[in-house]
C-alpha cells in the first residue's frame, strides 16, 4: 500500500516567524489561503520543479504554487509550451490548468516576509520537500528554480554542497535515478534585471524534455 505523503498542517507551527507571519496574514486578508501551499501534481510525475516559497499576494492568497504570482506567469507558459500542463493558465484556482507528468513545490510551503525564508526555516521545511520527492516513484528529473531550491535540494539528498554548485542551465546526476536541472528563479526581479531570459528558461526545459524522452 502507497503511504501517505506527509504535509505540513494548515496551522504548522514549526517556523515561529511563519507561523506568525500567518496569523497577521489572515487577519488582515481572511478571504486569503493564509496556509502551507501544497504541492500541485499531475496524475504522474517524472518532473519535480522547486521553486522558493509561495508569494504573499500569489501562492499564498491562492493555494497553488505560482499562481496569481508574477513568476507563475513564465513558469506556466514553458509547462504549456513544453507538454507539461494543458488548459489555460488563468493565475486562479479555477482555471483548467493540469499539469501532465509534472508536479510543483517549494523549497518553504508558507511565505516569508519579503519573499526571503531564513536558513532555519529552509532547514525546517525540508522534512516536506524531501518527502514530496519520496513520493513520486516515477520521478527521473528535478528542476531548481534558484540556488536557494537548489541548496536544499542537495541536502535532501544527503549530498555536500560543496560538490554541487549551482549554474543555470547545469544538470547534476542525484541518484542512480534522479537528474538535477538548475535555473535561475522566473522571479520579476530576474527577469526583470534580464538575468534569466524568456529563452534561456525556455532551454532549460527544452532541455529536460529531451532527457525525459531519452
Ligand atoms: N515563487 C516561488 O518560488 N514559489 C511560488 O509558489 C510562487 C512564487
Amino acid at each position: 500500500m502507497r503511504r501517505q505523503l506527509k504535509i505540513p498542517p494548515a496551522d504548522c507551527q514549526l517556523c515561529e516567524r511563519l507561523a506568525r507571519f500567518r496569523q497577521d496574514n489572515r487577519r488582515l486578508y481572511p478571504e486569503w489561503f493564509n496556509a502551507p501551499v501544497p504541492a500541485f501534481s499531475g496524475a504522474r510525475t517524472r518532473l519535480l520543479i522547486v521553486g522558493l516559497a509561495p508569494g504573499l499576494k500569489g501562492a499564498n492568497k491562492t493555494g497553488r504554487p505560482f499562481t496569481g504570482d508574477y513568476a507563475g506567469d513564465l513558469l506556466y507558459a514553458a509547462l504549456l509550451r513544453f507538454g507539461f500542463a494543458s488548459g489555460a493558465y488563468k493565475a486562479r484556482l479555477d482555471d483548467s490548468l493540469e499539469l501532465i507528468d509534472c508536479s510543483i513545490t517549494n523549497a518553504v510551503r508558507c511565505v516569508p516576509p519579503k519573499n526571503k525564508p531564513v536558513a532555519a526555516e529552509i532547514n525546517m521545511c525540508r522534512r516536506f520537500l524531501s518527502a514530496e520527492i519520496a513520493h513520486h516513484k516515477h520521478l527521473r528529473a528535478i528542476l531548481a528554480l534558484g540556488r536557494i531550491s537548489h541548496d536544499s535540494l542537495i541536502s535532501a539528498f544527503g549530498l555536500r554542497r560543496t560538490d554541487f554548485s549551482f549554474s543555470h542551465g547545469a544538470n547534476h546526476r542525484l541518484s542512480r535515478d534522479i537528474t538535477l536541472f538548475d535555473s535561475y528563479h522566473c522571479s520579476r526581479y530576474n527577469t526583470n534585471t534580464r538575468r534569466l531570459r524568456e529563452d534561456m528558461f525556455m532551454q532549460v526545459f527544452c532541455q529536460i524534455r529531451s532527457f525525459l524522452s531519452g
